[in-house]
This record gives C-alpha cells, sequence and structure tokens, in this order.
C-alpha cells in the first residue's frame, strides 16, 4: 500500500458504483489515491458509499483496518452525477452495467471530456476491451483492468491487452497493481472470459452437467472437488455466490462470441433461471434453498 507519496495515476474517475464500483473504489482509495465516482444518480451514490461504508467497517472489526485508515479511504472517494467533475482525473476505469452500447457511449462522452493522452479501463467481464477501444480516439490508452468479487478480498487482478493497447500503458498498469493491497497482476489476451473466466465458464457447466445427469448429490459434488482438488469452495455453492443468472449471461456471451461448446450453457442452467432461481442472492439455488434444481 502506498500512502506516503502521490502514486502514479493518483486520480481515478470511476464509472459505476455498483457491486463492482464499490469494491474498487475502495481498493484505490487504500492505495492513496482519489477516486471520483460517477452514478446515474444520488440514491446509487449513496447505495455505493454504504457498501464501501460496510466493507470498511468489516476490517476495522476484524483488526485488518484502523478507524484512521477507514476513515481518510472514505474521505478521498468523491460521488457526482455529473460528467463534467471528471475533468482532471489522471484515469478513468469504467465499472458500468455489463452492456456494449452503454459503456461505448458513455466512454465517448468521457474520452472526449479527459482528453487523449488519458488511460480509459474498463472492468468488463465478457466484452470485448478491443471492441470498446474502437472508435474512441487513440485506442492505445485502452486496456481491460479486470477485478474479481468482492474486489477488496480478491487478490487476482486481470491486464487485458486489447489489440491496440500500448505497451507503455500495460507497464503502467502492472505498476499500479503493485501499488493496491495484496493484489497481484496477470497479463492476458483479450478473448471472451479473458483468462479465469475462459477456464471457469466450461467447468461450472460440466459440473451443472453432472448434477443434471445425477453424478452425484450437489453436497456430495462439492465437497468431492473441495477437498479432493484442494479448492476453497465446491463449484456449486461458488455457482449460487456468483449468482446463476450472472453465469448464465456470461457463458451465453462467450458462447455467442466463440460457438465453442464449452461454453453452451447446460439445460438446467437455463431452467433453473427461468424459474427464478438465482443463487444466493434471493437463496434459491444449487446449495441454498430446499433441493437444488431438480
Ligand atoms: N459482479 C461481478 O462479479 C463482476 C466481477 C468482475 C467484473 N464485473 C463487471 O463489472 C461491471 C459492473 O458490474 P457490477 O456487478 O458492479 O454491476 P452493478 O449492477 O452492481 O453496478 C453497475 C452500476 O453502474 C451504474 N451505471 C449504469 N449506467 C451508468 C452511467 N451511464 N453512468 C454512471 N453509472 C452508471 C448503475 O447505476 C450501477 O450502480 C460490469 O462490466 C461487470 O461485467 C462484475
Amino acid at each position: 500500500m502506498n500512502t506516503s507519496s502521490v502514486p502514479d495515476l493518483a486520480t481515478i474517475g470511476l464509472l459505476g458504483f455498483g457491486t463492482m464500483g464499490a469494491g474498487i473504489a475502495q481498493v484505490m482509495a487504500a492505495s492513496g489515491r482519489r477516486v471520483v465516482v460517477l452514478e446515474t444518480d444520488r440514491a446509487r451514490l449513496d447505495e455505493g458509499f454504504a457498501l464501501v461504508g460496510a466493507s470498511l467497517d468489516a476490517g476495522v472489526t476484524r483488526g485488518r483496518l484502523s478507524e484512521n485508515a477507514r476513515t481518510s479511504a472514505l474521505a478521498r472517494i468523491t460521488g457526482t452525477t455529473e460528467i463534467r467533475d471528471l475533468a482532471g482525473v489522471e484515469a478513468v476505469l469504467e465499472s458500468v452495467t455489463e452492456n456494449g452500447e452503454l459503456k461505448k457511449a458513455l466512454l465517448t462522452r468521457v474520452a472526449a471530456l479527459v482528453g487523449e493522452k488519458i488511460p480509459i479501463l474498463t472492468n468488463t467481464s465478457a466484452l470485448s476491451v478491443t471492441d470498446l477501444a474502437a472508435g474512441l480516439p487513440n485506442p492505445a490508452r485502452v486496456a481491460g483492468l479486470h477485478f474479481f468479487n468482492p474486489a477488496p478480498a480478491m487478490r487476482t487482478v486481470e491486464i487485458v491487452r486489447a489489440l491496440h493497447t500500448g505497451e507503455d500503458l500495460v507497464d503502467r498498469l502492472f505498476a499500479l497493481v503493485e501499488t493496491l493491497d495484496g493484489k497481484d497482476a496477470v497479463l492476458v489476451k483479450d478473448r471472451p472470459g479473458f483468462l479465469v473466466n475462459a477456464l471457469l465458464m466450461p467447468y461450472l457447466n460440466d459440473v451443472v452437467q453432472e448434477y443434471d445427469d445425477g453424478l452425484a448429490s450437489a453436497e456430495d459434488l462439492d465437497a468431492a472437488l473441495r477437498l479432493g482438488l484442494g479448492y476453497k469452495s465446491g463449484p456449486l455453492e461458488m455457482l449460487d455466490m456468483i449468482g446463476l443468472d450472472v453465469h448464465l449471461h456470461a457463458t451465453e456471451a462467450a458462447y455467442r462470441a466463440t460457438l465453442d461448446p464449452r461454453y453452451a450453457p447446460p439445460p438446467l442452467l437455463r431452467r433453473m433461471v427461468a424459474a427464478g432461481m438465482l443463487g444466493a442472492k434471493n437463496g434459491q439455488g444449487f446449495r441454498t434453498g430446499e433441493e437444488g434444481g431438480r
């Protein structure tokens, strides 16, 4: 963590203060950076601040964070609903709703405001970074900076090199991630799922299919993979945490982009989402609620 000197990319213009935006704001503020968060309205800003506050409080309660560090991290984050307040930021990091048209329209407006030299980063999970960069002035300053959920806790950050991303930007992003507490960066190609999700999605799809085929109970599948492979959580409990709808959306997008059958959503997953079973967030999933999906 770098709080003693002014870090590179010292003021981040963050677009979106939802689940990921709140976590990223916390991580950036904890590294000594100022964060200006853009949201659609005041209520969303308040919700974002509440998420950051609760996460920092948990850090204090667990003894990982001092009261002082909590207060100064929060003080480095400001919220706005006006794009013009992003003038003067040293980098833009977008983490708005996963919708390509929305992201492109917003980035076009923000790019016109901040000028051609300011790095533009995206936290998209499933969209092509190259595609988001196309049409923006100077696409060499565009890259993916992909955090995992929850951003304050998950250590890996994928630096996504799009077709036009400049080498100098890649170097700067490695240096940036080094200043983020406990984070490690990996450099990945701009392809559906990047690296982690490209490998995770077929694994989750396979397990859902094996469960539907009756290979074992949900509990036993999770226990076998958790204990057998030394993973922290079983695949079905992980799916519940991710959200069945979120995984379905991601794996469908990867399938559309690649036509690779490993990404084709298993029929049970579709049925569960159609039935409103979304996982932990509504208490109905493979390992939450009554009977997982059958
Ligand atoms: N949730 C995850 O597990 C996860 C993990 C890694 C990456 N991502 C990616 O992060 C991004 C955000 O995901 P999330 O889970 O935080 O979504 P979310 O729905 O929790 O938050 C998105 C936020 O964007 C805001 N927003 C929408 N349009 C806006 C605009 N024009 N200007 C400013 N703000 C706007 C919304 O009000 C909302 O608060 C997506 O691209 C997603 O793919 C998500």
